[in-house]
């Protein structure tokens, strides 16, 4: 049988954007300094992964369980984005990428709501990369909302297909390369579902830190595995 060893770049690539809190620490700042450099961090490796070939690019910024933090860290981090695209949604048109979200509209409130429906609007018909926001994203809640969903919709059997037509993600591929920064080995409710067949890739480098090099050897080391989605050689 073909192997199925990777000759080109992951057509989706993951990543779980974590280590702001302790790059802040570490330097006796707050942990929304942490995150602010983590948004810096983000814009270069969007920028990135369109150069170099990546066609979706998901990365997680807020799950549900971080309402669960300090309200000062989770009021910043409702602002973030508004930040983001604002000083951000030039360079994303110019280069052709596309921009929408995962994750629920509940409990964000009405400016972020506004800001999300703008950028996507903005950027529908763009075909480089597309970038996907997961903001107030949560694996487990999303398959039971298409469950609900499906329900609702008075289905009796469902299959493959239709499952995934009910998540946040329908439409994009299964993800290819997870990578996971701060040296965390796992998965904290993300993509669960899509991640099923996944290559995996941790970094000790705290997010921040994470530069478009690190990003190189991450797909370097994807194109040195061999998936075989449970089959033999
Ligand atoms: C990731 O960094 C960003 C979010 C979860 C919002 P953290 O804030 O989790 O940073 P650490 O893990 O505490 O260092
Ligand atoms: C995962 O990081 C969520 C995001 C990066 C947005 P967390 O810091 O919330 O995950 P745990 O708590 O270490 O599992
Ligand atoms: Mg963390």
């Amino acid at each position: 049988m073909q192997k199925t060893k990777n000759i080109t770049p992951p057509k989706h690539v993951a990543i779980i954007m974590d280590g702001n809190g302790r790059w802040a620490k570490k330097r006796n700042l707050s942990r929304n300094i942490g995150h602010k450099m983590g948004a810096k961090r983000l814009v270069d490796i969007i920028m990135h992964a369109n150069k170099v070939g990546v066609k979706y690019l998901t990365c997680y910024a807020f799950s549900t369980e971080n309402w669960d933090r300090p309200k000062e860290e989770v009021d910043y981090l409702m602002k973030l984005p508004l930040e983001f695209f604002e000083e951000n949604k030039k360079q994303i048109s110019d280069n052709d990428i596309k921009v929408s979200f995962i994750g629920f509209d509940e409990n964000i409130n009405s400016e972020l709501l506004k800001t999300k429906k703008e950028i996507v609007e903005k950027t529908k018909n763009n075909k480089g990369l597309h970038f996907i926001l997961a903001f107030n994203y949560g694996s487990q809640a999303e398959i039971i909302n298409a469950v609900n969903n499906i329900i609702k919709d008075k289905l009796l059997v469902i299959d493959k297909e239709i499952m995934e037509s009910y998540l946040f993600t329908k439409g994009i591929p299964d993800v290819d390369l997870l990578i996971r920064t701060s040296n965390e080995l796992r998965v904290s409710n993300f993509l669960l579902w899509q991640i099923s067949y996944s290559e995996l890739y941790f970094s000790k480098k705290l997010w921040p830190d994470f530069t478009k090099s690190d990003f190189d050897k991450a797909i370097k080391d994807f194109l040195k595995r061999e998936r075989r989605y449970g089959k033999v050689e």
